[in-house]
């Protein structure tokens, strides 16, 4: 019998994506289904970075037709389309630079760091256009993390400053341009003022994601931050202690008080892997990151092992993401930083929805 197409583009549309975790056609994101004998080729656009989605997405869509009683081989062809969403509307975005996504905890030592570039190259590798900025003053990582320790950015016109690159994103910091022993003694308008600095004076380009490691705690710089630019949204990085999620919790407390949403929390450190035999275990007790994300109704993004690979690999200058893109390792950091833009992308779409559509119809 041949297939209604009706019935197909129905059940395509129906298909719920496990990301953004809206139907496909509440995400809009169906661009044709084009139906030939018992084959169909679907072309579907997403607002958070797809490369590297492709085949699990097609895959899920097939099973999801094969349970519809749809006996049709589906061919996906996958694309991103990502747009700037921010909500505080009296602020000045940043030129070229569509969503500033802030990586923050209350607490140092949590691995907001690592978090911070691993989502980064996460997003890269996804086929987005990603800088970072580390905004931790007086405890800058990134020239480390990145390999770029002892090297200078340079200013073609000594008013803007071009940002490092590495491993396909581009990087600012603090660390390239002072001896992090001397901004130890800034006051907290200096470090206000040079992380204004940092910000606007860096010619960051045509960016879809500018990530910002933010310093622990909740004081100057974060407030900076989301009084100076549209900041579009805050992940949240805590351990399963209880002093750490303590704090998150003030973290958290922090970006509603400024209108900044929280895209979710990544619990990190959350099992050990030991690296001898493999032994998983909850050194710091279980299922903290998921009881905050219940209290405070955001989403648990990710629970990631402690493992010293990881802390290896990003201390040595090639975090895990481009160490090893295809290992179990990089892939709960590909998950997460898919969750995140997702919830991105299903904001932008909430907020989209408050305003009437526009039809401009082709004559
Ligand atoms: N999941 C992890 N497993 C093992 N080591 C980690 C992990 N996450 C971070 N680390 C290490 O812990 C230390 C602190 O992490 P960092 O990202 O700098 O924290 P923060 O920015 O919150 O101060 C670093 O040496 C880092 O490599
Ligand atoms: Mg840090």
């Amino acid at each position: 019998m041949a297939i209604s197409e009706a019935k197909l583009r129905a059940a395509i549309d129906g298909f719920v994506d496990p990301y953004l975790k809206q139907t496909l056609e509440q995400a809009n994101a169906v661009r044709s289904v084009a139906l030939d004998a018992d084959r169909v080729v679907v072309k579907i656009e997403l607002g958070f970075p797809t490369i590297g989605y492709t085949h699990k997405l097609q895959s899920a869509l097939q099973r999801h037709l094969v349970a519809a009683d749809l006996d049709v081989a589906l061919t996906l062809e996958l694309a991103s389309r990502i747009v700037p969403h921010a909500v505080q509307r009296n602020l000045k975005p940043l030129a070229g630079v569509k969503n500033i996504v802030a990586v923050a905890s209350g607490k140092g030592g949590v691995g907001k760091s690592t978090v911070a570039v691993n989502l980064a190259l996460a997003w890269a590798a996804g086929g987005a256009q990603v800088g970072i900025l580390d905004a931790d003053i007086y405890g800058p990582s990134q020239p480390l993390m990145l390999g770029l320790t002892g090297q200078h950015p340079s200013s073609a016109d000594g008013k803007h400053i071009q940002p490092l690159q590495a491993h396909g994103l581009s990087a600012m910091s603090i660390g390239f341009l002072v001896d992090p022993a001397q901004a130890v003694v800034w006051r907290g308008p200096m470090v206000t003022q040079a992380l204004s600095q940092l910000l606007s004076d860096t010619d960051w380009g045509e960016l879809d994601y500018l990530v910002v490691d933010m310093p622990p705690g909740t004081g100057d710089i974060q407030l900076t931050l989301a009084q100076r630019v549209p900041v579009a949204g805050a992940i949240i990085v805590t351990t399963p202690q209880d002093i750490a999620l303590a704090d998150a919790r003030k973290g958290l407390a922090m970006f509603e008080k400024v209108s900044v949403p929280v895209l979710g929390i990544i619990e990190n450190m959350s099992l050990h892997v030991c690296s001898h035999c493999g032994h998983v275990d909850h050194i710091f007790g279980a299922g903290g990151g998921a009881r905050l994300a219940a209290e405070f109704g955001v989403t648990l993004l990710g629970e990631l092992p402690l493992d010293a690979a990881i802390r290896e690999q990003a201390d040595g200058g090639c975090p895990t993401v481009v160490a090893e893109p295809d290992g179990a390792r990089a892939s709960g950091y590909i998950e997460a930083a898919r969750h995140a833009a997702a919830a991105l992308a299903r904001r932008t779409r909430d907020r989209s929805a408050l305003f009437p559509k526009i039809v401009v119809e082709d004559t």
